[in-house]
């Protein structure tokens, strides 16, 4: 599936819509390019959790969690992490009580579950951004997605 958005707002909502199909222990691997807008659409993500605080790039935290409505949103930024030289837990953070959204995930490669739903995030202008969503394995193929495009 492609959209094109054409604002951060526009984003936002994107990510309200996509959290109206996600169910608890989901993991959304976020990619694309530098400001392409993985933190924006986080934060609609969040909104359509039932997050009530503001959601901020977690760069200095690798991750922050957050309270929404019966789920925790886990937000990760992977960006500085390099490889798995250093003590940090990572799948103790992917359970069914929680959304995980991971920014940068390839720096943990090894670390990243077998099924997950992909977004990408690319700058097209100022403006604009090209952004596609890739169910990966059987637990999010199977989904109705009708709702986000
Ligand atoms: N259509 C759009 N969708 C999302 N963001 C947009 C859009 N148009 C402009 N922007 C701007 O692009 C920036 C996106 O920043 P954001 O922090 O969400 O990106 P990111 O992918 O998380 O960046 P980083 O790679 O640094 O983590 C914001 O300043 C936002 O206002
Ligand atoms: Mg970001």
């Amino acid at each position: 599936m492609e959209v094109i958005t054409n604002s951060a707002n526009d984003t936002i909502k994107l990510g309200e819509k996509i959290s109206k199909i996600l169910k608890p222990g989901d993991v959304i691997l976020l990619t694309g390019d530098l400001s392409g807008g993985k933190t924006t659409i986080t934060k609609g993500i969040g909104l359509g959790l039932g997050v009530t605080r503001i959601i901020n790039s977690p760069t200095f935290n690798i991750v922050k969690e957050y309270k929404g409505d019966n789920i925790i949103l886990n937000h990760f930024d992977l960006y500085r992490l390099d490889g798995l030289n250093n003590d940090f837990d990572l799948e103790e953070y992917f359970n069914d009580n929680s959304i995980c959204v991971v920014e940068w995930p390839y720096n943990v490669n090894e670390l990243l579950p077998k099924e997950y739903l992909l977004i990408n995030l690319l700058a097209i202008s100022e403006n604009e951004r090209k952004i596609t969503i890739t169910p990966i394995g059987n637990r999010y193929e199977g989904r109705d997605y009708s709702c986000i495009i």
